[in-house]
């Protein structure tokens, strides 16, 4: 993967992953973002620049940031709609792709339902054409661990080795959660701990270097950031969990429960939240929710990776 992305001078081609992303290059990014929001961006840096939104999946944050993240960088954007674009007539993703970037298209963010599908597009693009992951299956959402660690370090600043952090929930089949543990062990942080149903705990791989454990009450002792994640509530008609109302008992984010992390913890969440499944709104609502500076965030990162993918 690192060949695909990254080319002999150490500089970026696409943006698949962060496994393997140096510690460097993500600090790099996470700099550049504060910088956007501390104070903008060059309104012309990709100017005549055409980028594609190109989901073949839902999205309301991740579709919608990247378009304001290009028209604040002066891109000319245009956005695939898969529900009336001809792969309804069974054109194949690779020749959507393809046949965009003969309209001069240079850069293509892209979301799939299939695991490795944005490396296979970005594996056939012409050279000078960068690929963008928003999400592909269970495998990596890049751009939401880079907001992520950006919401962290704003809270509790960079050094990430005094952090303890706790991720609840689908674990198993979050691409955020894998993007999310590739930066904080990059990064360093301190103390990982993952919590959810065993039926919804990725393979032993996955949780390297975590402390895994299923008591939500107990895993909350001390900790420093939560996060969230929204329960894939087709995980109840496979018969992953039981009910709504178990999981929400067992696994829920509730005011109470808070209480048992720091006292100063924060709480995050990738959206879109199930209200009252694995959080509450008070908390989702409260004082320490930064879920909608995450969203903020999201903005000012992928203006900071379009600039770095982009700009020549
Ligand atoms: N966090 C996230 O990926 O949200 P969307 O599915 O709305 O893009």
């Amino acid at each position: 993967m690192s060949s695909l992305q990254i080319d002999d001078t150490g500089r970026l081609k696409h943006l698949l992953t962060l496994e393997g992303l140096p510690r460097t290059g993500i600090v790099a990014l996470l700099e550049r973002a504060q910088a956007i929001i501390d104070g903008g961006a060059d309104r012309g840096a990709l100017s005549g620049v055409g980028v594609c939104t190109l989901f073949f999946e839902p999205s309301t944050r991740t579709r919608l940031s990247f378009q304001r993240a290009a028209q604040r960088l002066g891109a000319d954007v245009l956005n695939f709609d898969a529900a009336t674009s001809s792969t309804t007539k069974g054109e194949t993703a690779l020749d959507t792709l393809k046949n965009i970037e003969a309209m001069g298209v240079r850069g293509f963010v892209v979301r799939h339902s299939d695991d490795g599908a944005v490396a296979r597009l970005a594996a056939a693009a012409n050279p000078g054409t960068a690929l963008l992951n928003a999400g592909d299956g269970r495998s990596a959402h890049p751009t939401q661990g880079l907001l992520d660690m950006l919401t962290l370090r704003q809270a509790k600043g960079g050094d990430f080795s005094k952090l303890r952090v706790l991720i609840v929930g689908d674990v198993k089949h979050s691409r955020v959660a894998r993007s999310d543990l590739h930066a904080l062990r990059t990064l360093g942080a301190g103390e990982i701990r993952v919590c959810g149903p065993k039926s919804l705990l990725p393979d032993n791989d996955t949780l390297a270097g975590c402390t895994v454990t299923q008591d939500f009450d107990a895993a909350l002792e001390g900790v420093d950031a939560l996060m969230m994640l929204r329960l894939q509530r087709e995980r109840m008609e496979e018969g992953l969990i039981d009910s709504l109302e178990d999981y929400h008992r067992d696994y829920g984010l509730t005011a109470a429960r808070l209480k048992r992390a720091a006292a100063d913890a924060v709480v995050l969440h990738p959206g879109p939240m199930n209200r009252g499944v694995e959080i509450d709104s008070d908390v989702a609502d409260g004082p320490r929710s930064l879920i909608l500076r995450q969203v903020a965030n999201g903005v000012a990162v992928r203006m900071a990776v379009l600039e770095a993918l982009l700009t020549r």
